[in-house]
Order: structure tokens, then sequence, then C-alpha cells
């Protein structure tokens, strides 16, 4: 267990070189970064976890947006995000039209709770077009370190928009028994409906499901699976929202860590035991601040990004005491019923509470 005092806690953003960039389809690409050495326990990650970018911008200076890692923490050695362009999309276009091979990107370390509990597991995987992302490396993880079987029901427009097509084939093939890919392509039978995908569902109904993509296809799915009597606790959604502020100008406008709380905040305290990165923390946590700013007061480097409840980077399990969160932000229901809070919201009710990243 380690008690700290309060400190300055650490810059958390990694200026990576770019590596390579793959065209993997005339609308995506796929961008390999190498972390700087010292920086790269900061950048493990499981799969389904996702970067957070840091992208020019001539009107805010930056933005800041999020994509899946494509990569395997396991079986690949770099981390990899794969962009597709979005109408309108600021971040997704400047990625594509933009980054080559030696450039320098500013990352914000790995985050996201969009990750199955074990690769034994067996999991009904469910992509639209790049929400293909983290299930390509949920799925890699899985095959290369487990015994779960998986599978994979993938939507696109038409087969030249398939992301990873070979490298599925490939899979498929080297797992005849534990990796199924059912592709729908709308070109061929138009946008799937909740009964045409309860059907494909159905032989799978007792595994868990993850779903990544427009937010449409979600809501499909997820009526699919209550149509076939699946809990909603059982299927998981990985959501994006856009974030309003910027965590990169945030940090560089916040030199030093927050002052811990005054005496008289000090009377309203709540104990915590915080546990991340293999450490045990104890600190005072006031009941005027929320999670992150108690942890940054004492020196405890705690993932955050846009802290507005937007982007799940500081999902956290409250495991023991009572807390309280302005807002719910992008934690579903099921998040909520499985103890997760958003530390940037989170206040302590109780004396004592107990927190697990
Ligand atoms: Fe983004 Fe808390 S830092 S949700």
């Amino acid at each position: 267990m380690t008690t700290v005092a309060a400190r300055v806690a650490p810059p958390r953003s990694a200026s990576a070189r770019v590596s390579r960039v793959i065209d993997e389809t005339r609308h995506a690409k796929s961008i390999v970064f190498e972390v700087p050495a010292d920086r790269t326990h900061d950048f493990t990650y499981r799969p389904g976890q996702f970067l957070t970018l840091r992208i020019p911008s001539d009107t805010a200076g930056s933005v800041a947006r999020c994509y899946s890692l494509a990569s395997c923490p396991v079986s690949d050695d770099e981390l990899m995000v794969t962009v597709k362009r979005t109408a309108n999309g600021y971040g997704s276009n400047w990625l594509c039209d933009n980054v080559s091979e030696g450039d320098i990107v500013d990352l914000l370390p790995p985050s996201g709770v969009f990750t199955p509990t074990s690769a034994d597991e067996d999991l009904l995987l469910w992509g639209a077009g790049s929400g293909i992302t983290p299930l390509f490396s949920i799925l890699k993880s899985t095959l290369a370190t487990g015994s779960g079987q998986v599978a994979l029901v993938y939507a696109n427009n038409d087969a030249d928009s398939i992301i990873f097509d070979e490298q599925l084939r490939v899979l498929a093939a080297r797992h005849p028994n534990r990796l199924v890919v059912i592709h729908w392509l709308e070109s061929v039978r138009e946008r799937p409906t909740a009964d045409q995908l309860a059907r494909l569902a159905e032989p799978f109904a007792d595994r868990h499901s993850y779903i990544c993509g427009p937010a449409g296809f979600m809501a499909t799915v997820r009526d699919a699976m209550a149509s076939l009597g699946v809990p909603r606790s059982r299927v998981h959604a990985e959501v994006f929202a856009s974030l309003r502020g910027d965590p990169f100008a945030q940090r560089a406008s916040e030199p030093h860590a927050p002052e811990p709380a005054a005496e008289s905040d000090a009377l309203a305290t709540t104990t915590a035991q915080v546990d991340t990165d293999g450490d045990t923390h104890t600190i005072d946590w006031p009941r005027s601040q929320n999670l992150v700013e108690a942890m940054l007061a004492h020196g405890v480097d705690v993932p955050f990004s846009c802290r507005e409840g937007q982007c799940g980077t500081c999902a956290c399990v409250v495991v023991d005491g009572d807390v309280t969160m302005t807002d719910t932000g992008v934690l579903d229901e099921d998040d909520l019923e499985a103890g997760y809070v958003l530390a940037c919201q989170a206040r302590p009710n109780g004396d004592f509470a107990r927190i697990r990243f």
C-alpha cells in the first residue's frame, strides 16, 4: 500500500512517431505509432481500448479525438489505430489527408472499458464500418491468448469498404473452429433489420455481445438481442461522444496539480483507497472535489481526458462506499449497474470509499 503526500502529477501525454501509415480501404487508413521508450509502460493497453490524439486546428489550436486501437496487445508489437473518413469529420479527414511516416503526434495513454472480462469467454461481436477497429483487437487477443470462440457480424456498404478483409480471412482459416465471420453488405441485402440480425444471432445468443458502429446500427443490434430475450447486461456498446474541450490544452494551462483542499473542506473529507497501476493509494478526498481533482492534488496519476464526462477515460469501479456523480456522461445502464463511475464527475458521500481503476 502506498500513502502519498501532495506533489505535482507528471504529464501524461506522449509525443509518438508515426512509423507507418497503411491504406486499408479507399476511405480508411491505419496509423502505427512508436511510443518513446521511457513511456511504453504508460501505453500498455487492453483489447478494446482507445487512444486520444491531438490534432492541429487553425481555429482552436488543436482538438482531441479518440480512436480505438486495432492492434492486439499480445500479438502486435506496435500501437495502431484505424481511422475512416466521415462526412464533415474534421479529425478523421485531417488525419487521412495529413499524417505520414515520421510525423510526431501527441497521444494520451489508452483508456476505455470496452473489454471482455476473459479471453476464455465466447463472444458475439457486431461491427459496422470502422466499428470493426476495437473488435479486431478483441478478436485477435481472444484467439491469441484464450480458448473463447468468436462470431463476428460485420456490416459494410459494399465489399470494397471492408476493413481488415484479408486479415479476417487469414484468421478464420487459421482458427476454423473458433472464429466465424459473417459479412453483411448493404449493396447486396440493404440495411439489416432487427429481425434479420436476431436470426443471425440466434445460435450465439448465450454469449456476451460487443457492438461498435453508427448509432442506428447499434440500436438495431440492441433491438435484435432484446427480441431474443438477452439481458442488457450481456450487450456492451462502445460509444464515442465528441469532446467539447481539449484535454491537451487543459494540461498545458495547468502546469501544477490542484491544491489540496482548504482546512475547512478537510472537515468534510472521505478517506479513499484507490487501486491503480498495481498500487493502493490512500488519500483524503474532499467532498468539494471530484476524484480526478483529489487524486491530482495528492500527486497520484489518474487517467483522464475530457473532464466533462464525455470520453470514459476516467471510468473506475466503486468497490466500497458511496459516491454521487454530477453527470453519468457516457456510462450506460449496464456500466452503472456494474458499479462504474466517472472519476471526473464523482464526489464522495460517506467516510470511506475504495475505488479500483
Ligand atoms: Fe472524460 Fe472523465 S475524463 S469522462
